[in-house]
């Protein structure tokens, strides 16, 4: 477009201006980010003729966004945060790094200090009555293969409604969360309940933007985990159970290969005897391998406000 406005003076005098450009107080690098963003905002609402009321739909749209509480979960659905996964992905790969498990993205849904436990951990706490149980097992490993005793595996994942406790007030408070210490062989124990996948309400702010651009805002079913030991890099990754609908499909473009596990259905009576069940269940088993720290790698240790119970 020669004749855009935006080549004109007073435009980019206006942009210099917005974005603090002619002062020399506050943060420089904000404001070229600053900069950069409004004039990607001009130059959209002049080349698609935003018009004055569509633009104030929009101002009341982030409005509602930021009063429901949904940023966190439009910015996953929009596939903001998997590119920051893609970045940071890049950045420790041009740094040297290769192997370890893969990372996804964390979420909306993390509690910060759920209960510590060790051996094998109960998750679920509140009846469920047509939950199915699943017994997953697994070890963290480091990079040569060896096992990381002491390790913090923190988990947390959604009820047979696709719901989190906390989020969801109608859950006992961490109900299908836990931080789980690995034992001497590296090995983590957990028995809980298969998750439902997860959809965005229905009635929210980032369902109504879905909508209005042909999208669903569901979730295949899938475990959250943040595994951490001294010495070793962060991670921050999901696995996601095999043949759901949404495997491939997910709204917030977690899925990864290397993260898709096969649930084993058990009906012998032996082995459901033998965990004190009275119905078939399911075994999963994932091995996690944690890269070592190193100074010249980018931090994979997120900051990000979190919701705290009370
Ligand atoms: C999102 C992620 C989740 O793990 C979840 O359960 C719901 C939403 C998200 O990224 O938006
Ligand atoms: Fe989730």
């Amino acid at each position: 477009m020669t004749d855009s406005l935006m080549h004109r003076i007073d435009v980019q005098a206006l942009l210099d201006k917005a974005a603090g450009l002619d002062t020399d107080t506050g943060d420089r690098r904000l404001k070229q980010i600053i900069r950069r963003v409004l004039a990607d905002a001009f130059r959209t609402i002049e080349e698609f003729g935003v018009t004055p009321t569509e633009f104030w739909r929009a101002v009341d749209y982030v409005t509602r966004l930021g009063q429901s509480n949904e940023a966190g979960l439009l910015v996953a659905g929009l596939g903001l945060e998997h590119f920051l996964d893609i970045l940071m992905d890049e950045e420790e790969r041009k740094a040297g790094l290769q192997g370890g498990t893969p990372r996804t993205i964390e979420g909306p849904l993390w509690l910060a200090g759920a209960p510590l436990e060790r051996g094998e951990v109960r998750l679920d706490q509140d009846p469920e009555s047509d939950a199915e149980t699943i017994v997953m097992d697994g070890q963290v490993r480091d990079p040569d293969g060896n096992p990381i005793p002491g390790a913090i595996v923190d988990v947390w994942h959604a009820n047979t409604k696709g719901g989190y406790s906390f989020f969801d007030s109608s859950q006992s408070a961490w109900n299908l969360r836990r931080r789980i210490e690995t034992d001497r062989d590296g090995r983590y124990r957990f028995r809980s309940i298969m998750p439902a996948g997860y959809g965005c309400p229905p009635e929210g702010t980032t369902q109504a933007l879905l909508d209005r651009i042909g999208r669903h805002g569901q979730r295949p079913a899938h475990i959250h985990f943040f595994v951490e030991a001294p010495g070793y890099r962060k991670l921050t990754t999901q696995i996601n159970i095999a043949g759901d609908k949404y495997l491939h499909e997910d709204f917030a473009f977690a899925t990864r290969d290397e993260l898709i596990v096969e649930a084993r259905r058990e009906a012998d009576p032996e082995a459901i005897a033998r965990h004190g069940l009275n119905a078939p269940f399911s075994t999963l088993t994932f091995d996690f391998t944690l890269n070592r720290e190193a100074d010249h790698l980018p931090d994979a240790v997120v900051l990000r406000e979190h919701a705290t119970a009370a």
